[in-house]
């Protein structure tokens, strides 16, 4: 593995994420098989898993990317979601796959699912690469999860801490100083 980080406990390999969403991407394309998908990336966390989704896609797809803030530079949820960057594009009539890079409280994929279904989309699933069901607050009904994992603080892979090792090419947790 070329970047080692000091601090940084491996949690999931890029091998182990690649080929997890390898599998995926085959899923979709067959569920959405005749259809045409349009990925809608939440930046910037999910940037990483959507295109390594897109690239593994089989069937037509577009794309589009929304920025929402739901942390400030720290750790925890503020449980308020707010637009920062909104689509191009309407989704009126399209089949939405909306891709988060992780789950935690649910807040934020619960407020943008409301948002996205007001716009009239023919249908709209949900992918996060990770799942920490641990600490839900909001019910929302994630499709296609890449995996479950413990209730620790995660990064790389396009997940940040205060903004860095978003560009770790595995998944790792931070090592408590
Ligand atoms: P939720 O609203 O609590 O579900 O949080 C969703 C957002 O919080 C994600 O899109 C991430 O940006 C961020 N987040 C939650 N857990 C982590 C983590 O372990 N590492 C990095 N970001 C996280
Ligand atoms: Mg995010």
């Amino acid at each position: 593995m070329k970047q080692r980080n000091e601090e940084i406990q491996v949690l999931i390999s890029q091998e182990d994420v690649e080929k997890r969403i390898r599998e995926l991407a085959d899923e979709l394309s067959s569920v959405y098989a005749g259809k045409e998908l349009h990925m809608i990336c939440i930046l910037k966390g999910s940037v990483f898993y959507t295109c390594e989704l897109a690239k593994h896609m089989s069937i037509p797809v577009t794309l589009d990317f929304m920025s929402v803030s739901s942390y400030g530079d720290g750790q925890e949820s503020s449980g308020i979601v707010k637009i920062i960057k909104d689509l191009e594009q309407s989704i009126e009539g399209r089949h939405v796959l909306l891709i988060e890079d992780i789950i935690d409280t649910g807040n934020t994929l619960f407020h943008l699912k409301g948002i996205l279904e007001k716009r009239k989309p023919a249908s709209l699933a949900i992918t996060a690469l990770l799942d920490k069901p641990d600490r839900r607050e909001a019910e929302v009904a994630v499709d296609y999860t890449g995996f479950r994992i413990p209730d620790k603080f995660v990064v790389g892979y396009g997940l940040d801490c205060a903004q860095k090792y978003r560009n770790l090419p595995y998944i790792g947790v931070l090592e408590e100083a």
